[in-house]
């Protein structure tokens, strides 16, 4: 029986929805959460990004504002705009949108977000704080998968659970987290030798390393739950057609945009062998902002020690 997927967009509307109702109950007490995006450059995938995400908070009743810097900045400058939003008490959380251009110091940057703000969960002091079980502000992605995994009854305890991909934003926190809900945990990369005999040992595979379908039906134990982090432009029409052959939601999607969206996981191959996965688009996509949008007002809740 060919692998059921997990609705992503579903589950993250019940986290928006769950969202909305604490918000409301934190309006009840004075208080209006609210998120700041900062968008440093002109990339148009990031300013989609970032205009979604201010329209989900404007859904669910959270301010947002959104910072534009478009010309030539430094890192000294980006710095001190991050600071003026750090003081800003009506500010809850705060996001820089990724990728940084090339001239700007990413760490130094992202170093800078005062953590108890930090939405992303990227801090070195968050990432500590996760990686000793200590409550903190969680990367929205690997958070989702998490939410994910619970809400479709996947059991973790016990499971062997490999995270391909060794990311800061989602391979390490993910290989953490999956360890907490006492998974037994391998991280493979792209120097890992015989990857498939490693992945195929997995009850509950993530992949996360941002190459387009490579997980097949051989990288895959029968009955394993297969979670697709990646999201990959494809524009080339023979990769498609070897990819998704005729299927016809791909091609009006392709027509429509000139490109498609694909995950780390050849979805066709792989639909064959597990038995639950995450489709691309609609699977962890839309969770990541639904965790965003948990995370301003937890940020928001601890902040006042509410
Ligand atoms: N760019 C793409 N995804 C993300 C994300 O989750 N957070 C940030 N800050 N930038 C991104």
């Amino acid at each position: 029986m060919p692998a059921t997927f997990i609705n992503g967009a579903g589950i993250a509307g019940d986290i928006k929805k769950e969202v909305a109702s604490e918000v409301a109950g934190l309006k009840q007490k004075g208080v209006q959460p609210g998120l700041t995006v900062i968008l440093v450059g002109d990339d148009a995938a990031s300013s989609a990004y970032v205009n979604m995400k201010a329209r989900t908070c404007e859904q669910l009743g959270i301010r947002s504002r959104k910072i534009v810097i478009p010309g030539p900045v430094t890192t000294a400058e980006l710095l001190a705009r991050i600071r003026s939003v750090n003081e800003d008490d009506s500010v809850d959380g705060i996001l820089i949108q990724l990728p940084l251009p090339k001239q700007i110091d990413k760490h130094a940057v992202l170093e800078s977000v005062l953590p108890s703000k930090d939405v992303d969960g990227f801090h070195s002091s968050n990432l500590g704080s996760l990686l000793l079980g200590h409550e903190s502000l969680v990367a929205c992605t690997p958070a989702g998968v998490m939410e994910l995994l619970k809400r479709s009854g996947v059991q973790t305890e016990g499971a062997n659970a490999v995270v391909l991909g060794r990311s800061d934003d989602v391979g390490k926190p993910q290989a953490v987290l999956l360890m907490h809900a006492n998974a037994t945990v391998t991280i493979c990369h792209s120097k890992t030798r015989h990857l498939a005999d490693i992945t195929r040992q997995a009850d509950i595979l993530v992949a996360a390393i941002g190459r387009t379908a490579m997980i097949t039906a051989n990288h895959v134990k029968p009955g394993a739950v297969v979670i697709d982090v990646g999201t990959n432009q494809v524009s080339d029409r023979a990769e498609i057609e070897r990819l998704f052959g005729k299927d016809s939601v791909r091609w009006k999607d392709f027509e429509k945009r000139g490109y498609i969206w694909v995950g780390d996981v050849h979805e066709r191959e792989v639909r064959e062998v597990a038995s639950m996965m995450t489709p691309v688009p609609g699977g962890v996509g839309p969770m990541t902002i639904a965790v965003l949008m948990r995370n301003t007002i937890k940020a928001a809740r601890m902040r006042r020690g509410l």
